[in-house]
């Protein structure tokens, strides 16, 4: 037998169901916050995640499913979203009718790390973009929606971390404070962090070694070297989340894992899958849109872990699932051939209905049809068919009347709400 890849996953009909609770939620707030889906593809050229990203993130070193196509270029399985929709919104020059958009997509992103509970190769994200947008509103108003929906999901012990990661003004002076404090820890330092420590400095403050941790417990913290632009749209962005009663927590530490932030950071945290932590996380990349060739933009936005997502709002009591509303018991050839052609056409009408295919005994249809949860089943065999009526049963009052075949799926329509 052929298994599936390591680090994929099927999601099978009966956990589907609460994907589509989930993203429905997730649809209906973003639209009624004025975002609009946009699909896009699921691989691009190489060197878009690898400039936009960044060439020393873990991400672009080693995680990416990379390969040349027959003409060599190389493709890569997209890690994840934002770069492609920044990529979409210069190509189509979504700026030229008004800079101001606001965008989502669900749909997979791949990552080849390594594989464990929340931590797949091949997983989902909510997507969620703005374009246009240099007011710090916009910023509360990414971490309230993921705040809104988390809650709506009944999803209630997350917390926003959020930090602000400066501009190009404010961030050099800081790197080298950064700098000079870990050249005085090197010696405490993993050997991935004395590497990052010249290139990517920041990158050290997430480290994930607890050597690393403890190292770096005492290093400047980025937001106590803001600019006044920078200080200003923070303070703004935390006494609006105060007004507006979003929980949160500044997180001197919190860097994110790509490279194109700017400013406002953050992430939603929850402590119900152990190890991986963050469900969510976003921020502001104010420099990509030019950094990728089109007009200087600002622009912010966040990604939910979809799977990570569903398996927390899977371990909370699920609201339970409606059967069909109509179960067709048909015992023999005839009646299986008469129940076919009604359930097409009441299926096509609008009824949630279903039949069993096999002709099975009516004890085994009636188990099914219990099984599924069916709201009435309607049971017809040899004697129905020659009595011109079959016996409709609701199934929580336990009632039976008959219903003439003639005009029966009318009848039905009528009767079954
Ligand atoms: P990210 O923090 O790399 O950000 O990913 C966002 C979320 O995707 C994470 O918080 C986590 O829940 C989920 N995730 C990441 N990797 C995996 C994995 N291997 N398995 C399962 N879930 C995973 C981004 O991707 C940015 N593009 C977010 C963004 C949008 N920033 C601005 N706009």
């Amino acid at each position: 037998m052929i298994h599936l890849i390591r680090g994929f996953k099927d999601i099978l009909p009966e956990e589907v169901a609460l994907w589509q609770r989930i993203e429905a939620a997730a649809r209906d707030l973003f639209e009624r916050f004025g975002y609009g889906e946009i699909r896009i593809p699921i691989m691009e050229k190489t060197k878009l995640f690898a400039r936009s990203i960044g060439e020393d993130t873990d991400i672009v070193e080693k995680e990416m499913y990379t390969f040349a196509d027959r003409k060599g270029d190389l493709l890569t399985l997209r890690p994840e979203a934002t770069a492609s929709v920044v990529r979409a919104y210069i190509q189509h020059k979504l700026h030229a009718v008004d800079p101001a958009q606001k965008f989502y997509l669900i749909g997979p992103m791949f990552r080849r790390e390594r594989p464990q509970k929340g931590r797949y190769r091949q997983f989902y994200q909510i997507d969620v973009e703005a374009f246009g947008i240099a007011a710090p509103h916009i910023d509360v108003q990414m971490i309230f929606m993921l705040h809104n929906l988390f809650n709506t999901l009944g999803v209630g012990d997350t917390q926003a971390q959020v930090n602000s990661l400066g501009c190009p003004a404010c961030r050099p002076g800081y790197r080298q404070a950064l700098t000079a404090f870990l050249d005085q820890v090197a010696s405490q330092l993993c050997e991935d962090c004395l590497r990052r420590k010249d290139r990517n400095p920041l990158r050290v403050l997430d480290c994930k070694s607890p050597q690393c941790q403890q190292a770096v417990a005492d290093a400047p913290a980025i937001v106590d070297h803001l600019c006044p632009a920078c200080r200003e749209h923070f303070d703004t962005v935390t006494r609006t989340l105060k007004t507006l009663k979003v929980p949160f927590e500044l997180n001197k530490r919190l860097v994110r894992g790509l490279d194109y932030y700017t400013r406002t950071a953050f992430e939603m945290q929850t402590t119900a899958l152990g190890a991986q932590s963050a469900v969510a996380g976003g921020g502001r990349y104010d420099g990509l849109v030019k950094a990728l060739g089109g007009p200087d933009t600002p622009a912010i936005g966040f990604a939910i872990g979809f799977d990570r997502l569903a398996e927390i709002v899977g371990q909370l009591q699920q609201p339970p699932t409606s059967g069909p509303s109509l179960f067709i018991a048909a015992l023999g050839p005839q009646a299986q051939q008469a129940a076919f052609e009604w359930l097409s056409r009441l299926g096509a009408g609008g009824m949630a209905v279903e039949m069993d295919y096999a002709d099975r005994s009516l004890k085994a249809q009636m188990k099914r049809a219990d099984r599924l949860n069916a709201c009435h089943v309607l049971i017809v065999g040899a004697a129905e068919l020659e009595k011109g009526a079959a016996v409709l049963r609701n199934m929580a009052t336990k009632t039976q009347q008959d219903i003439p075949l003639d005009g029966l799926v009318k009848e039905l329509e009528t009767l079954i709400k």
